[in-house]
Parts: structure tokens; C-alpha cells; sequence
């Protein structure tokens, strides 16, 4: 609608109760557009961290501990039926006080020891509290779920102000996330026949890629072994090789 055209709208007698009720509507919307910027700015914050361990990572041993990262900021949608499951009414404290999962990081890795290696090297920097860590590799879901989980609080610093924002972070191998993404897409199916038979054999699978993950590992770790007994000429030219940076 064209602005004339609206504000003739609104010069009715009824005036001044649309403008009233139009400005508390846009005040709590941008009240709920504030709280959402604080996660989207904590999303930021981690997600940079992460790029820069990678980068240090691929700097110092020439390989990448991150495949890729996901981020996902909550919808509306889903906070008030968390709320709503919860019990609790959705006010911006309750929210901010009960909801650890509204900025959410994803960082999938190569391989098992790189998740411990990223969680230890994020948890472990000055601004970054740790406020829980729940460990699905080593006691995964009775359904064969394994990732390793932290809720972290992360300072924001805004023109005027700043403030503690929570994340969740979940770190896993490129083979737990490609079973975790399956298994929620078939969760969500109705009217699965035998439910009991898929649940037991994608949990069957989940402990074959866990072995796999396992073996990958392994494999790793004797080529870096072999690296290390490399001759004089051998180690300058892998040295050599460290010094080029392709990754601006
Ligand atoms: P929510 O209330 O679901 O947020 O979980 P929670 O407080 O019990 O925390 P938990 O750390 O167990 O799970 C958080 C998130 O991990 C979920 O939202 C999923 O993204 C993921 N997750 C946990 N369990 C499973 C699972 O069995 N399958 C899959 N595919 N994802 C899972
Ligand atoms: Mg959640």
C-alpha cells in the first residue's frame, strides 16, 4: 500500500487505538528481532573461532579437522512449542533463561580425535564458558545417536551494551552426521510398518560406522607414523610444502 493511502486510512476516528495497538505489536516485535540478533551475533562468534582452528590446523599440520560447518538460528515456530512442552510462558527472560539451543553450530569432522581436539581448543579460550557437555560418542543414545554436545556462553559486544549469549555446539564425524540426518528424516515418517525392526537396524548400522569411524582413525594415525620416520629430505620437502597458504 502506498504511504498516502495508509496514513489516510488510519486519520479514521479510530485513529489513535490503531496507532497504540500497531506500536505495542511492533515493540514486542522488535524486542523479539533484538533477542534473535544476540544468537545470530553468538553464531557468528563460534563459527569464526571454529574457521580459525581449522585455519591454524591446516597451517600447522596441513590438513583440515573441519569438513564443514552448519549453523541454524530457531524458528518462532519451534521456541514456542519448546516453551509450550515445557510449560513455561514464553516471555524474552523465560526464553533466555530456559532455552540452551536457540543459536546452534554444527562443526562436522574428519575424524574422532579431531571433535575432542575442537571441543578442548573452543571450551578452553578465555570468553567461552562451558556450561554443559554431554558425550554420545562414548555413551552414545540407546538408538546409536553419537555426537559430542556442549552448551557454551559467549560475550557480545554491541555499540552500547554487551552480554553473555548460549549456543549449542554439536561436534561429530562426517559418518555420524550422515547417520544422524537419515535417522531424523525416518523418525519423522508415519505409519512406519515394522517401527521396531528399522529402529533395531539403524542401530545396527550406527555401530558399523562407529567401527568405521574407529578404523579410519587408526589409519590415520599409522600414516602419521610412517611420516615420522621419514628421511632428512623427506621431512624438508613436507616441510616445504606446510609454508604455501591456499586457503584466503
Ligand atoms: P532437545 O530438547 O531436543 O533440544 O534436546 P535435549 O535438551 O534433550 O538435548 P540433547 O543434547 O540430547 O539433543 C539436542 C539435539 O541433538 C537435538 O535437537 C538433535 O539435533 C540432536 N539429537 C539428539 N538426539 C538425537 C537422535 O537420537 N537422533 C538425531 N538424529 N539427532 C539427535
Ligand atoms: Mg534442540
Amino acid at each position: 500500500m502506498e504511504k498516502e493511502n495508509w496514513l489516510q486510512l488510519v486519520e479514521g476516528t479510530e485513529k489513535d487505538v490503531i496507532i497504540g495497538q500497531a506500536m505495542n505489536l511492533l515493540d514486542g516485535v522488535l524486542d523479539y528481532k533484538d533477542l534473535m540478533m544476540g544468537y545470530a551475533c553468538a553464531i557468528k562468534e563460534i563459527n569464526t573461532k571454529f574457521e580459525v582452528l581449522d585455519t591454524e590446523f591446516e597451517v600447522r599440520y596441513k590438513r583440515n579437522p573441519i569438513s564443514s560447518i552448519e549453523t541454524r538460528l530457531k524458528s518462532q515456530t519451534s521456541i514456542l512449542e519448546k516453551m509450550a512442552r515445557l510449560g513455561i510462558a514464553p516471555s524474552r527472560e523465560n526464553i533466555e533463561n530456559n532455552l540452551n539451543d536457540i543459536a546452534g553450530i554444527r562443526v562436522i569432522c574428519s575424524y574422532i580425535d579431531d571433535i575432542y581436539f575442537l571441543a578442548d581448543a573452543l571450551t578452553k579460550q578465555d570468553d567461552i564458558k562451558l556450561i554443559k557437555r554431554k558425550d554420545y560418542i562414548s555413551n552414545p543414545k540407546p538408538n546409536g545417536y553419537r555426537s559430542l554436545h556442549l552448551i557454551v556462553s559467549v560475550p557480545i559486544f554491541f555499540a552500547e551494551s554487551s552480554k553473555e549469549v548460549k549456543a549449542e555446539v554439536q561436534i561429530r564425524t562426517i559418518a555420524m552426521d550422515f547417520w544422524a540426518s537419515l535417522e531424523h528424516q525416518i523418525k519423522y515418517k508415519k505409519n512406519v510398518k515394522n517401527a521396531d525392526k528399522v529402529i533395531a537396524r539403524l542401530k545396527e548400522c550406527a555401530d558399523e560406522i562407529a567401527h568405521v569411524d574407529e578404523t579410519m582413525q587408526q589409519i590415520r594415525v599409522e600414516m602419521d607414523k610412517i611420516q615420522e620416520n621419514s628421511t632428512d629430505a623427506e621431512t624438508l620437502y613436507e616441510k616445504l610444502k606446510k609454508i604455501d597458504i591456499n586457503f584466503m
